[in-house]
């Protein structure tokens, strides 16, 4: 989906479709020209995703669609994305090409400034169009190509663009997300991170192979891979800004691309989600490729282990003892817990090569985080209370809401084995959670470090519109975009 700005100060174009945002109690403000029948504009209230669609009465639209917003104190960024997600999903419905998009300046004010309305109202627009019709045999009829957002000024047009990146690369991560286990292998996820570090000059990618982890001690993420046919890899994305650097950034992602839960077997039903265990390196991925296409000021490393985790002859055994490239070594307990199998190789990787001023890791990590959190926030936890505050506060700028654990040294204390160095589960204490973490905070040494657990929040989250319902939410590409940012402030 294509975006275009039209700039207000000139009159509207000819248009098939035009899409107004509206808040509750206040006067109906239209496009200069557009005029719509009496009944149209009285019967419409402007109540939150209230929609009127009706023939236009005059003016460069032929049809105009009313969406409310809601009350004007309550009108913030979110309910503009949703009002432009509703607004091309009523145009694709009539079968459009193109609509376009507007709200008046009492909207921008209510919604903190015409930067922010540009950003939302094209994330909204972006993000409310995805379809994920990739694996339909029959070819998909012809849909919504673009939206052209009105508005005035340089602030807004800026927003827009901000946000038609930001939404883009989410979307991307969706596809990679929303994709099966059969068509998203391991290798396909270093493709895709070859792919997008291909479209930009400031990004480099190195998928490293099984023979190469090897040479490295990687004995822990191998012993995950060894139960699949498919080769793992750990992939390195790197993006250097092109000023001075304020710092070094690592964000790890766990790309598990299908998780059967290895000889702990999982049980059947639900199974097929499991192909979701790979979101937290679509969101590193999905991250990168909004970095090819937008500035930060911060040398940024990706790292996403990935891997199969399959039953198979080959396959890791309870009670196995792997050693990490860090020395640890891990009594496998359970063969289902193996995200902190393949993130502590990555992230001891990332300690002893990368040696950033902070990792964030995101992972699809536990269950048990569902239980804590349910589907709308995503748990973090962490050695580093500036870095977990900073993704509390990035995350409620984007709307997508992270929430915090504790992390003790009780927690630390259950991950303790008789037989070697860490078990990778703890024993029926119930915080699944943060035994998780606790267990992936030996292999970060010092180094400030967040984890971010993603299991509830990377798919099966509330309709909102422009994300959640039925697919993947490419959570955690805004996340970490709006952390960076405003880190590099
Ligand atoms: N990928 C799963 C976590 C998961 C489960 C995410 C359900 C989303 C929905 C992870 O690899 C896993 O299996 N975790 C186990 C850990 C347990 C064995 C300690 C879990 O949560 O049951
Ligand atoms: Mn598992
Ligand atoms: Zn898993």
């Amino acid at each position: 989906m294509k975006l275009s700005i039209h700039d207000t100060k000139k009159a509207l174009p000819k248009t098939d479709l035009v899409c107004v945002a509206a808040m509750e109690g206040k006067r109906l403000d239209l496009p200069a020209g557009v005029k719509i029948p009496t009944p149209a504009r009285t019967d419409f209230k402007g109540e939150l995703r209230q929609t009127r669609l009706t023939d236009a009465s005059g003016g460069p639209a032929r049809r105009v669609l009313l969406v409310g917003l809601g009350k004007a104190v309550e009108t913030d960024a979110e309910r503009l994305r949703r009002m432009a997600a509703l607004a091309v999903q009523e145009a694709d419905g009539l079968k459009l090409a193109r609509a376009s998009l507007w709200a008046a300046p009492a909207v921008e004010i209510a919604v903190g400034g015409s930067e922010d309305a540009g950003r939302a109202l094209a994330e909204g627009a972006v993000m409310g169009a995805y379809a994920c019709t990739r694996h339909k045999g029959k070819k998909e009829e012809a849909r919504l190509r673009g939206a052209t957002l009105c508005w005035a000024g340089a602030a807004f047009r800026r927003g827009a663009k901000h946000g038609e990146i930001l939404a883009d690369a989410n979307l991307f991560a969706r596809d990679l997300q929303d994709a099966p286990g059969n068509r998203m292998r391991p290798r396909d996820m270093a493709a895709a991170a070859r792919k997008v570090a291909a479209k930009s000059d400031r990004i480099t990618c190195r998928a490293l192979s099984e023979k190469e982890m090897a040479r490295l001690g990687m004995g822990s993420l191998l012993s995950v891979s060894r139960g699949s046919s498919e080769p793992a890899y750990l992939v390195h994305l790197t993006y250097k800004p092109r000023g001075r650097s304020r710092g070094r950034l690592a964000v790890v992602g766990k790309g598990l691309t299908f998780d059967a839960g290895g000889i702990s077997l999982k049980p059947s039903a639900k199974m097929d989600e499991m192909k979701y265990d790979m979101s937290g390196g679509a969101a590193v991925i999905g991250l990168f490729h909004a970095l090819a296409r937008h500035d930060v000021r911060y040398e940024v490393h990706g790292l996403v282990p990935t891997s199969e985790n399959l039953p198979d002859g080959k396959a890791n055994k309870p009670g196995d003892v792997v050693e990490a490239m860090n020395g640890t070594t891990i009594e496998v307990l359970n063969t289902d817990a193996e995200g902190r199998l393949i993130l502590c190789d990555a992230l001891a990787y990332a300690v002893k090569k990368v040696k950033p001023d902070a990792i964030v890791d995101l992972a699809t990590l536990t269950g048990a985080v569902i239980v804590a959190l349910g589907h709308e926030l995503t748990g973090v936890m962490g050695n580093d209370q500036k870095l977990q505050d900073e993704l509390v506060a990035a995350g409620k700028a984007v709307d997508e809401l992270v929430w915090p654990l504790p992390l003790l040294d009780c927690h630390k204390e259950q991950m303790k084995s008789k037989i070697a160095d860490l078990r990778n589960i703890n024993s029926g204490q119930g915080n699944g959670s943060t035994a998780g973490a606790a267990f992936l905070s030996s292999f970060v040494g010092a180094t400030p470090w967040a984890h971010l657990d993603i299991a509830g929040t990377a798919w099966g989250s509330l309709e909102r519109d422009y994300v959640g319902g039925t697919f993947g939410t490419g959570v955690g590409v805004r996340l970490l975009m709006r952390w960076i940012e405003d880190r590099g402030r």
